[in-house]
């Protein structure tokens, strides 16, 4: 079963040029700053009531991220569910059809683990899963 929602993913060229925007009129503070080689991406996590907005980077043109920005620009990347967990969560999906794009959980923010579904499993919207640590 999905949680709340604990974040919404937002795409940017430029961490520095990204967090101005959302530090500068929008008020956020960055709680969390990582590098996750394994996806591609440098994040910022910006804490807003009790979630989040995760603001993703390309570590280089060639990652999904990178090819996401190329074709659509900086903009709404993903919308993450909270769930207790994303192993069975996963499982559960598959088994109702759902197409995904992860067949298992990898590592994510801050020691969650997180998998990712195809955009056709809620109306276009790239949607992700995550277990906190
Ligand atoms: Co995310």
């Amino acid at each position: 079963m999905l949680g709340r929602i604990d974040h919404v993913g937002v795409a940017v060229a430029d961490l520095e040029a990204g967090l101005a925007a959302y530090r500068g009129a929008l008020g956020l503070e960055v709680e969390h700053r990582e590098v996750i080689a394994s996806q591609g991406v440098e994040a910022l996590l910006l804490a807003v009531g009790d979630g989040h907005v995760e603001l993703v980077a390309p570590l280089g043109p060639e990652t999904p991220v990178g090819r996401f920005l190329a074709r659509r620009g900086p903009g709404l990347h993903h919308v993450a569910y909270a769930v207790a967990d994303v192993a069975a969560e996963l499982e559960r999906l598959r088994a109702a059809g759902v197409r995904l794009i992860d067949e298992a959980p990898r590592p994510g923010l801050r020691g969650s683990r997180v998998a990712f579904l195809h955009p056709s499993a809620a109306a276009g919207v790239l949607t992700e899963i995550v277990q906190p640590a």
